[in-house]
């Protein structure tokens, strides 16, 4: 696997997102099934895995931990905080809850710790700028993490370049993590740039566009009572046979290349930048390995403009978020 820098590590191209193995879209894999998934990962030179408190409440920590935690000198470890699930009626039942409180963050910590059973998170995420809390508090608590040596580099997910900068003045920030894929390019804004200047690292989530991109995803009808697509614009039946237009050019042009339209799109990353890392997730072994085999994917500048066309934030039907998950974001925004 071709090696792309990370903050101060140095890991793999492509790494795994560790959110599908118990959360978001299908249900959650076994212990048995996770640990077939996260050995094969490791098989294929996958040495970057993002976890957080915030999939499964806690449960994929738990897995990478329990199955992970012996390789730990292996790989880098990116987990996030200030979203998790709390107790809020004290009946056991757990509701998501963006809080960016100092005594949260360092709460949250503490039990990543235990679940993800290591001394120290190598890069750990502010998952959401809490809007009721200072950018600079939030970062002030996880820089106090660093001193005490419990998570290595901080990371911010979903914020602007402004709420980047800021957050720059009270601790050198090591990456930021947002979506980024063809469907969507609101890091183009102006996020990218500022990365870039400022030396951070970019990781893009959601870089097979949540399966569009993949080609394989044609009936959203289909789609699980609780997968959270159902809740996403771009996904409902009208936008969605829209959008799959889209893709009879952009599968001909893998065709075209020999590779399969996953890689495409994780190519396509790959070429806007060497500071980009993109991070699908997959709950299968073969996918795993097929998007891990895009990681020296090379496009001419030619190439990149053409796929620049043929699907673009113009193009695509939908937000990409619904209203409440959009207020929840600080990215600066095309509409
Ligand atoms: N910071 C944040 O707020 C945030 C938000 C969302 C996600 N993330 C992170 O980003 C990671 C990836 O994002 P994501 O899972 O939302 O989107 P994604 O990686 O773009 O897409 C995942 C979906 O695509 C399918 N897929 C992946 N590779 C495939 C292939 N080669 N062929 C066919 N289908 C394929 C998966 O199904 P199969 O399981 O069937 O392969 C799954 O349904 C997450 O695991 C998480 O770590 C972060």
């Amino acid at each position: 696997m071709q090696q792309r820098q990370l903050g101060p590590f140095k890991v793999g191209a492509i790494g795994l997102g560790c959110m599908n193995i118990c959360h978001a879209y299908a249900n959650a894999l076994s212990e048995h099934q996770a640990e077939r998934l996260l050995l094969g990962a490791l098989d294929l030179g996958v040495t970057h895995f993002d976890t957080a408190a915030l999939y499964g409440f806690g449960a994929s920590e738990r897995m990478v931990g329990n199955i992970l935690s012996k390789y730990r000198s292996q790989f880098t470890l990116a987990s996030k905080c200030g979203m998790q699930g709390v107790d809020k009626k004290g009946d056991g039942v757990l509701v998501r809850v963006i809080d960016g409180k100092a005594q949260t963050i360092k709460k949250t910590c503490e039990d990543a710790l235990k679940r993800l059973k290591t001394d120290v998170i190598d890069l750990y995420y502010l998952h959401r700028w809490d809007k009721e809390v200072p950018i600079e508090d939030s970062v002030g608590a996880l820089s106090d993490l660093v001193r005490e040596g419990k998570i290595q580099t901080i990371g911010l997910s979903e914020v602007s370049s402004l709420t980047l900068r800021k957050a720059c003045a009270v601790h050198p920030v090591a990456a930021v993590q947002t979506e980024y894929s063809l469907w969507t390019r609101n890091p183009e804004i102006e996020l990218l740039s500022v990365c870039k200047e400022l030396g951070v690292s970019f990781v893009a989530f959601s870089p097979v566009a949540r399966g569009f991109l993949t080609g394989a995803l044609n009936d959203v009808s289909n789609l699980g009572e609780k997968d959270i697509r159902r809740s996403m614009p771009r996904f409902s039946t009208e936008n969605y046979k829209k959008n799959i237009e889209l893709l009879s050019e952009y599968k001909n042009f893998a065709t075209s290349r020999g590779i399969t339209p996953a890689q495409v799109a994780l190519g396509w990353l790959l070429n806007k930048g060497e500071n980009i890392l993109p991070i699908p997730g997959t709950q299968s072994l073969e996918h795993l390995r097929e998007n891990c085999a895009a990681h020296s994917v090379q496009f001419t500048a030619q190439e990149m403009a053409e796929l620049d066309i043929l699907i673009n934030h113009q193009n695509v039907s939908g937000h990409r978020y619904n209203e409440q998950s959009r207020s929840e974001v600080d990215t600066e925004d095309f509409v």
